[in-house]
């Protein structure tokens, strides 16, 4: 039989045969061939891992084989793991993610962290998490701390889709605006803990081509990188409850100016903490 592709069908081949054959084409791409290959044919055939283990014996049928070859096709072109699975896991909680937002990094867990430090396990408090695309940093935190009122905005309709999907299996009670930083606020609405994950990047950055998959919009900032943070920043002061904190990632060459810009705004207790590897990635102040 002849797949779309043109490709003429095997039916003697076997799950484990694709299995091996992803295996061998994925190991110029990737440092964990043997992973990718059992992920990719678990999303293109819909089963779990124990799944393909008990049906490894079993012929692929001509659709399957299109499905797979799909998939294998688009890795191959570079688009990221992420975007052929259509999920990723982020603080523990699998989302589902698509090529309009931002993959969720394991480097924002540290954000998600330390705005959890100090934040009532029990009892009311409001965080607001600005710039969300996925909803990975609001949803992370609505399930660390189901007592607190969560909000988060985004700007981008196609991100905010994503975010809202994610949000009606993970936690319904997060509220989603659609929106430029705080301006769909309520202006009388007032947070513990204010956190972004902003676009930081300068629209020169030589890391850019190897983010292409990934949207603009959600990596650059501007001319200079700091545009986002500036006015997140500048806004953040008064939507802040008293004793409440902001708290920014960056990029690892930008703490002293973030921290430059929250002593400018008046916050307190301004300081900069590092990931694993010794670089400064989140800022934070705190309104007296
Ligand atoms: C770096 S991504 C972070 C996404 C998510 N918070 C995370 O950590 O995975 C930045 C997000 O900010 C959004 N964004 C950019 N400009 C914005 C604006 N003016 N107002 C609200 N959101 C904005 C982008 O669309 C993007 O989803």
């Amino acid at each position: 039989m002849t797949s779309d592709s043109g490709v003429t069908h095997d039916p003697s081949r076997s799950l484990r045969d694709w299995q091996y054959d992803l295996r061998e084409q994925l190991r110029v791409l990737t440092d964990q061939p043997e992973q990718e290959a059992r992920w990719l044919l678990a999303a293109a055939l819909g089963l779990d891992g124990a799944a393909l283990l008990r049906n490894a014996l079993l012929p692929i049928s001509s659709e399957e084989e299109t499905r797979i070859t799909a998939l294998l096709t688009q890795r191959r072109a570079g688009v990221p793991l992420a975007y052929c699975l259509g999920e990723w896991s982020f603080y523990g909680l699998d989302l589902c993610v698509a090529p309009a937002v931002l993959i969720p990094r394991p480097d924002t867990e540290t954000l998600v962290t330390l705005a959890l430090e100090g934040l009532a396990e029990e009892g009311a408090s409001r965080v607001l998490d600005l710039g969300t695309g996925s909803g990975a940093i609001a949803l992370a935190i609505a399930q660390a701390r189901p007592q607190a009122e969560v909000w988060a905005v985004e700007r981008s309709p196609a991100a905010l889709q994503v975010a809202r999907a994610n949000g009606a299996l993970l936690a319904p009670q997060v509220h989603w605006l659609e929106g430029d930083w705080y301006a769909p606020l309520d202006s009388a609405l007032r947070f513990d803990r204010i956190v972004a994950n902003p676009p930081y990047l300068a629209d020169s950055d030589p890391h850019l081509p190897d983010l292409r998959h990934e949207p603009w919009d959600a990596l650059v900032a501007g001319p200079s990188g700091l545009e986002c943070l500036e006015r997140i920043i500048a806004g953040g002061y008064e939507r802040l409850s008293l004793l409440g904190m902001l708290l920014l990632e960056h990029g690892p060459d930008q703490g002293n100016a973030v921290r430059g810009l929250l002593n400018n705004a008046g916050f307190s207790a301004v300081q900069t903490r590092c990931d694993l590897a010794g670089r400064e990635r989140v800022s934070s102040g705190t309104r007296i």
